[in-house]
């Protein structure tokens, strides 16, 4: 895993964003997988000021996102395709036959989560899978314990994962108890993955990300068994991994 630090919220977006960016230019048809959540949304302001700005076309890229909410249908402000179309896609000139998403209202989850591992594996697998991690180390809404390797599933949200995106929603009582997301295994098989972290409430799961072996306990642990991971952490997260170094 190779760690670039930036100075702050902003450094760390810019550079993801430029990351992104040269990623979109060098391919012919980049398949990004995108997140959601409050850690990336700097690095779409930058997308957007960037097309603005300086064009950066997105005609020929195709996306696949993590997750999304089971029971939330796609136009209600809490679904993950309202967060997406208002935070990037409605911004650039990406076809949005391009854009995918986990059908969180499907009748049968179980095909719905097979029909998606095979959509990614037609575009041809994932570029770069843009990540963000949680307080309890969960990769999508991999919580810890989820097998390695998993594919597309549904999963039953821990309640520390309600409560902590409970900030978007009225109530915690409206907060979706379920999810569709990647697996381990689908995310894992990305080409290339881009990992951001932010803030000094994640200092202690980065402590824990950097120092411990591979454990199903802490699902983005599994990382440090892929070849291209690069995480762009900002120095509150990377705090208490530089105070323990330096105990050593
Ligand atoms: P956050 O969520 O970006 O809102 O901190 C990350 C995650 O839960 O994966």
């Amino acid at each position: 895993m190779k760690i670039i630090e930036a100075r702050n919220y902003h450094d760390m977006s810019q550079k993801a964003a430029q990351f992104i960016i040269e990623k979109v230019n060098l391919l012919a048809s980049p398949v990004l997988g995108l997140a959601t959540g409050g850690t990336p949304l700097g690095t779409y302001k930058y997308l957007r000021e960037d097309h603005l700005n300086h064009h950066t076309s997105y005609s020929h890229v195709y996306t696949v996102n993590l997750d999304e909410y089971v029971g939330i249908p796609p136009d209600n402000e809490h679904s993950y395709f309202s967060y997406m179309k208002k935070q990037l896609f409605d911004h650039i000139d990406i076809p949005r036959s391009h854009t995918h998403l986990p059908d969180g209202m499907a009748k049968d989850l179980s095909a719905e989560c097979h029909r998606y591992e095979d959509l990614i594996k037609l575009l041809g697998g994932i570029d770069l899978q843009l990540l963000g991690i949680g307080m309890n180390g969960h990769i999508g809404f991999n919580e810890p314990g989820t097998p390695f390797s998993s594919k597309t599933h549904l999963v039953e949200l821990t309640s520390s994962t309600r409560k902590a995106n409970a900030r978007y929603f009225d109530s915690l009582a409206t907060v979706p108890f379920q999810a569709v997301t990647m697996g381990i295994s689908t995310i894992m098989e990305s080409k290339q993955i881009l990992l951001l972290v932010s803030g000094a409430k994640k200092a202690e799961i980065m402590a824990k990300l950097l120092n411990e072996e591979t454990n199903k306990d802490t699902p983005a642990s599994v990382l440090k068994r892929h070849q291209d991971v690069i995480i762009i952490a900002d120095s509150d997260a990377l705090a208490l991994v530089k105070e323990r170094s330096r105990s050593y």
